[in-house]
């Protein structure tokens, strides 16, 4: 009875070691850089592996769902929906691994009442983007959140524009990865794919990296985006080689996530925008029926 279970194991095990180890990596991870027709037959393999075995193919990399819109939307009225809370308590019902919220200097959507309630309320990673001011550092300090990642801010900017200028301000850097680290708070640096910041990021003794993946995103063409692709992976490489845990985030959508979330050792991608957009259609037609259902019986008297 034993050998008959033993034996389809260990040939599916064997079979599985094999397929696993003559794919190429690059294959495997279908960044779709199809450049050559023999490169497209190999993408069209895969795709038609991953169907027949998507269990070889199965992704680890975490999904951290940015809330900030729901905060921008309710500060635009400056009431008290919709909730940020609610918003997380909902993401973390679809499978979000992570919360990600940004606490700005000029508080401009996430405020401190969120952090503080949201604090208590999530259940699974719990990721605070802040830029490298002392109100942040000690608010932070206070909270603790799991995560930390450090962003540039600027006021005048829409969204965080480009990574985090390390190699000017290391010294300053190095001592916020610290005291955060002292208080058991994990801390991500983000940072755009240029080698020069990640060495200096390295010295800050971080524990992860966010990959800025916002020039991948306004790539015009497949081209462009491909040459980004590849600086993330060379980026990819470098991190992982340091034993550092990589991220990447920052204009991601349905429709370009995936070559991203295929770079090797990929393990968490944060995205904001296009979730939140996605949110409010999916979600319209029942809000308006939901309306309708609440006036119907309601007569005009003319
Ligand atoms: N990662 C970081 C560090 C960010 O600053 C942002 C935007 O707040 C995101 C990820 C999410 O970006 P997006 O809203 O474009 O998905």
């Amino acid at each position: 009875m034993e050998t008959i279970l033993v034996v389809p194991a260990v040939l599916y095990c064997l079979f599985f070691c094999c397929m696993s180890s003559t794919i190429p990596k690059t294959v495997q991870s279908a960044t779709f850089e199809v450049e050559n027709d023999a490169a497209r037959h190999r993408v069209t393999c895969t795709l038609q592996l991953r169907q027949v075995f998507p269990r070889m193919f199965t992704s680890m990399v975490e999904l951290g769902v940015n809330i900030d819109h729901i905060a921008t939307v309710r500060q635009s009225r400056k009431t008290v929906e919709p909730d940020p809370v609610w918003a997380a308590a909902l993401a973390e019902l679809g499978g979000a691994d992570g919360i990600t919220v940004h606490l700005r200097e000029d508080r401009r959507h996430i405020q401190d009442r969120d952090v503080n309630l949201l604090r208590e309320t999530v259940r699974c990673k719990l990721n605070l983007e802040m830029a490298c001011a002392e109100e942040i550092v000690k608010i932070a300090c206070k909270l603790r959140p799991d995560q930390a990642t450090l962003v540039p801010e600027r006021r005048q900017e829409i969204t965080t524009e480009g990574g985090l200028d390390v190699v000017s301000q290391s010294e300053e850097v190095i001592k916020i990865v610290k005291r955060l680290q002292d208080r058991g708070i994990a801390v991500s640096l983000f940072l755009d794919p240029d080698p020069k910041q990640i060495e200096a990021g390295f010295k800050t003794g971080c524990d992860a990296v966010e990959l800025h993946t916002g020039c991948y995103a306004l790539a015009e063409t497949g081209k462009k985006r491909n040459a980004e692709l590849r600086r993330f992976q060379i980026a990819g490489e470098m991190i992982v080689s340091a034993a550092i845990r990589l991220h990447a985030g920052h204009g991601l959508t349905y429709h370009n996530v995936l070559p991203v979330a295929s770079i090797p050792n990929m393990q968490e991608l944060n995205i904001g925008h296009s979730i939140i957009a996605r949110a409010l259609m999916v979600g319209m037609k029942e809000a308006v029926a939901e309306m309708k259902q609440l006036l119907r019986g309601y007569v005009k008297v003319s």
